[in-house]
């Protein structure tokens, strides 16, 4: 089986920015997936460098279009592999291996006789490089860059696309999932209600110079839509390459709904005029937007690339792109939600399952896992475990298949949450006590183990180097993936000794930003369980401090917030104990402090506390205590650690 996927190829008038990157890198996340399967892939992005846009963007900085176009797609070829983007080509439309091909196939377009030469006069839009009817314009306004269209009345070549208009509805009321999600082929299918005008597909030089030449007139250049989309079939070698023959039958694009009508309607008429089978299927998903406008160069809102790759590294913002958007609807972009998602599945459930599940390993199994354990024999929930496994996996390729990769990584988390619920549920230090349940214990840590390694594959298409290591410090051949479960579960007896090794996603402080959620406690560390008893999280830094000095990562670890005290009350029965109700700003919680002894109830209320806010809740007296306040005590008394400032706003991070 083939898979041939497809970026747009970005114009060179802007610099690689975030809604770039995310279609580049959903477009790896699926070849990955693909080449998972086993599948034989091609993946393609590149650059669009004719046409009026990259000239006024090339005046503008005082430079020849060419060496303009060069300085950008660089730009573009440089920023892929940061990303740790896996594209076998990249193509440009200035490079001769697509001139040739854009000429020939406009040859073949005017052989079949759906070329004309006539005069049109329209509303053109240059942010757009098309021309717009009336209709189409909102208050005499183009509705993408909302600028006025310039009036231009030329002659140029024309291509009778109305030639195909009933052909095209036919070829996508049967076949569903041709334009993808189904909103978008609605869409089309919209568009397709009104006539279907013929489209200018040329420019005369008199007027733009930078494109490729109309084979048989030399007075015209080929307008750059009919140029770009070619590029798809060009870096293939149409029409003789074997990389044609392999690929084409299997293409599919994925493109932002900006794009929609060239992809849809131009593109399968030009293909059909030429004679040439249609791509697959068009996968079209929203915009990212910033403050509910779509990012993009003209609306002068764009996070460039790079930045957050940078600032959280490739993985987490290849993961966040792919975990956070629904892939066809329009996504707000912020740092702060990137951040949140950081903590709370990566840094959180992740990292902190990696780090327990190993700790437990080491602990209670030597850092082994044992054939017998893998093997699951005499347990009784060993059969619904592996159907389990099997209908994840299941699951998740069928969310792959679907271009939703937001899905295929919820799934990836479920696991990784009933992994945590397992270790709390099964409480392996409780089962090492009892050398009955030996059984028991090495089955679940192979479960643990297994699911692990299970994980690192499920991530792999959005975090290739994640995976990577997992399986590196599992002792698996990150080379050799595999989602044959029974094959998994073979290799991991291979008897090695396995170790945590550093935390993956270390918890980010953010200056700014909102403080991210607190860490879930396990059970058991709720049940007061010591911390390595409990496989808790390793120490972050390989080399431990000297003694009597704590790690500046494990300090980290503790949260300390300001907090408003909103009502006290006294316990019953306790002179000690008062119940307070705390404001964090956007929550509230309760907590029971003992300072009953220095202050009244009343004295409390209104003031600032400090408290560690992700402590593992305690019931004191009958009431759970989410929290500890902290306060300075000697025999003489207690004094509460409060802050300087009286005004100073609830939940602010101590650090
Ligand atoms: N050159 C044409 C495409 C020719 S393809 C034969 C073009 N280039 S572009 O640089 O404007 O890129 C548009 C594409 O960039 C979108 O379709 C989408 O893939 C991506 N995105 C640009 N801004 C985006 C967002 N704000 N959100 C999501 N994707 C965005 O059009």
């Amino acid at each position: 089986m083939t898979y041939y996927v497809t970026t747009p190829i970005y114009y060179v008038n802007a610099r690689p920015h975030l809604g770039h990157a995310y279609t580049t890198i959903v477009n790896d996340v699926l070849t990955r997936f693909n080449r998972l399967m086993g599948r034989d892939c091609r993946f393609l992005t590149g650059t669009d460098e004719h046409g009026d846009k990259i000239v006024r963007a090339a005046e503008k900085e005082g430079r020849t279009p060419q060496s303009y176009a060069d300085e950008i797609s660089g730009l573009f070829r440089a920023t892929w592999p940061n990303l740790s983007i896996s594209n076998d080509d990249f193509i440009r439309t200035t490079e001769e291996r697509h001139k040739i091909v854009v000429a020939r196939f406009m040859e073949l377009v005017d052989q079949r006789g759906d070329l004309y030469f006539g005069e049109y006069g329209g509303h053109y839009c240059f942010g757009c490089e098309r021309f717009y009817t009336e209709k189409e314009l909102i208050d005499g306004l183009c509705p993408d860059h909302k600028a006025k269209p310039e009036y231009i009345a030329e002659k140029n070549y024309f291509f009778r696309m109305s030639n195909y208009q009933d052909w095209l509805i036919d070829h996508i009321k049967k076949n569903p999932d041709f334009i993808r999600p189904e909103r978008y082929r609605n869409e089309v299918l919209g568009f397709l209600r009104d006539p279907l005008e013929d489209l200018c597909v040329t420019r005369p030089k008199t007027r733009l110079t930078w494109g490729i030449d109309v084979p048989f007139d030399d007075k015209f250049v080929v307008y750059v839509w009919f140029d770009a989309l070619i590029n798809y079939i060009s870096a293939l070698g149409w029409p003789d390459g074997e990389l044609y023959r392999r690929y084409w039958p299997a293409a599919q694009h994925t493109i932002a709904k900006d794009i929609l009508k060239p992809h849809a309607i131009f593109w399968p008429c030009m293909l059909q005029s030429a004679g040439l089978p249609l791509y697959r299927h068009l996968n079209v998903h929203g915009y990212w937007q910033i403050g509910l406008s779509k990012m993009s160069k003209s609306v002068g809102n764009v996070v460039e690339a790079l930045t957050m790759a940078d600032k959280y590294g490739s993985e987490a913002f290849r993961f966040f792109l792919a975990r956070d958007m629904t892939f066809g609807l329009d996504s707000e972009f912020s740092e702060d939600r990137l951040v949140e998602r950081f903590n709370s599945d990566l840094a959180n459930d992740f990292g902190n399952l990696w780090q327990r599940s190993l700790a437990m390993l080491q602990k209670f199994g030597g850092g082994r896992v044992e054939p017998e354990g893998l093997a699951g024999a005499g347990q009784p929930d060993q059969a619904q475990w592996l159907q389990r496994e099997r209908e994840l996996v299941a699951g998740w390729i069928e969310a792959f298949e679907h271009v939703n990769p937001r899905a295929a990584l919820a799934l990836a988390w479920e696991q990784v949450g009933l992994l945590n619920r397992t270790i709390d549920s099964e409480a392996p230090w409780l089962l090492a006590r009892d050398p009955a349940k030996k059984p028991r214990l090495a089955a679940v840590l192979a479960r643990l183990v297994k699911g692990l390694a299970l994980i690192g594959v499920l991530i792999q298409p959005a975090m290739p180097k994640t995976a990577e290591e997992m399986w590196r410090r599992l002792e698996l051949d990150p080379q050799e993936l595999t989602l044959d479960l029974d094959e998994l579960a073979r290799r991991l007896g291979h008897g090695r000794a396995l170790t945590a090794g550093a935390p993956f996603f270390p918890r980010l402080e953010v200056d700014g930003l909102k403080p991210a959620k607190a860490p879930k406690a396990s059970k058991a560390r709720a049940e007061g369980e010591p911390e390595d008893q409990a496989g808790g999280a390793a120490p972050a830094a390989d080399k431990a401090p000297p003694d009597g000095l704590v790690a500046i990562e494990d300090f980290r670890r503790l949260e300390l917030r300001a907090v408003r005290i909103l009502a006290a009350e006294r316990l019953p029965k306790s002179d000690k104990l008062i119940k307070l109700r705390v404001s964090l700003g956007d929550s509230e919680r309760t907590i029971v402090a003992g300072v009953g002894k220095a202050y009244a109830p009343e004295a409390l209320v209104g003031r600032l506390a400090v408290i560690v806010a992700n402590l593992a809740p305690a019931k004191l007296m009958g009431v759970e205590s989410q929290g500890m306040v902290l306060a300075a005590s000697d025999e003489g008394g207690l004094s509460l650690v409060t802050l300087d400032d009286p005004e100073a706003k609830p939940g602010l991070r101590i650090s």
